[in-house]
């Protein structure tokens, strides 16, 4: 029998996220325009921004540069602004700084595994040692008036699951929220998702939400990861990747039970070029540079007829929007 989930807001701290369903924060794809995209689309209750560099923040001369790479505005409040850093002070007054530009929520970052951030003991290299991952939160909750949340994978070592411990330590440092990617860092994103360890997350903390992470793309593993765990939220990455309509498909189905007929091509089209121009408009770059930046994302549209990948290998050749425009227009009356 099918049963649906209750579509509920939850609460960081007095901040209310109106669905549980909220945007990962994915380096080289959370910009202003997939995030606001992903927004106005419904069904998607929170955005991040990427991962950005406490270090770099701290250094004046590469600090306006950081703020203008990661755009966010005051119209996608609720919007949380991911740091990394491994040294408390360093990463406590990154908070500052972005609070200053707006920040409603600070997340930080205990998942990203890449060596250029975990060898200097940032990202998921901080869970192996639970100590030192909270000391981290202790100082920026101390730093800050707003919420401070954080997003984790299971652990650093292999089977060695340091999140649950780290929960209850941070929920006591005063950490607002938990979004827990069920992966070691090891793993990067190979193999599933261990949901079992956001259930055991949830059972750990007391108060405050958890928000599932890991292979969620449809309603049906929304529901399936909010039954298994208990979660409060569920952040979705990959499966929002050229398809920003998914939260509301999601949402749709967390209410009714009914799966939405997925976008035709030519909506599909005409959300891609909605993509590319809101990117032209809102980056700081030129529009060679931005178009360079942008025609990944634009190519996981797809576009193609299946079998074929013309218009993929067309789009992640374009040097500009006119060319985009192109090679797009045509579908919108396929
Ligand atoms: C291209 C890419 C970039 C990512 N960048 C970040 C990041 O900046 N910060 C972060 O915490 N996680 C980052 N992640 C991890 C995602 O937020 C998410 O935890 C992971 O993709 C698992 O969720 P999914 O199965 O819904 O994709 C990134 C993932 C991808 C695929």
């Amino acid at each position: 029998m099918l049963t649906t989930t209750a579509l509920k807001p939850f609460l960081i701290d007095t901040i209310c996220v109106d669905t549980p369903l909220t945007l990962a924060p994915m380096a080289g794809y959370s910009n202003y325009a997939f995030r606001s995209l992903c927004r106005d689309l419904g069904g998607c209750g929170m955005v991040c921004t990427e991962l950005l560099s406490g270090p770099a923040l701290l250094d004046k001369s590469s600090r306006a540069r950081s703020i203008r790479m990661f755009d966010w505005r005051a119209s996608e409040f609720p919007v949380a602004v991911q740091l990394f850093g491994a040294i408390p002070q360093e990463v406590a007054e990154a908070a500052k700084i972005v609070v200053d530009y707006g920040a409603a929520i600070v997340d930080i970052n205990m998942g990203c595994w890449v060596p250029k951030v975990a060898k200097k003991g940032g990202g998921a290299a901080l869970l192996r040692d639970v100590c030192t991952a909270t000391a981290v939160v202790e100082a920026v909750v101390k730093a800050v008036d707003v919420p401070v949340t954080v997003k984790v994978r299971s652990g650093w070592e292999d089977g060695l699951v340091t999140a649950i411990p780290f929960a209850r330590a941070a929920e006591q440092a005063g950490v607002k929220a938990i979004a827990v990617h069920a992966r070691f860092a090891g793993q990067g994103h190979t193999g599933s998702a261990d949901w079992d360890v956001i259930r055991r997350v949830k059972e750990m903390v007391t108060d405050i939400p958890v928000i599932g992470n890991g292979d969620v793309h449809t309603g049906a593993d929304a529901a399936r990861m909010m039954a298994q765990t208990g979660c409060d939220g569920v952040m979705v990455g990959r499966g929002a990747m050229g398809k920003p309509w998914v939260f509301q498909h999601i949402a749709h189905y967390l209410q009714t039970g009914e799966t939405l007929p997925e976008p035709s091509r030519a909506e599909r089209a005409q959300l891609a070029l909605a993509h590319a121009r809101r990117w032209l408009e809102t980056s700081w770059m030129v529009e060679r540079q931005a178009v360079l930046e942008m025609r990944g994302q634009i190519s996981k549209y797809q576009l193609d007829e299946p079998g074929s990948v013309i218009i993929r290998n067309q789009i992640v050749r374009a040097n500009s929007l006119a060319e985009l425009e192109t090679i797009i227009e045509p579908i919108l009356q396929a």
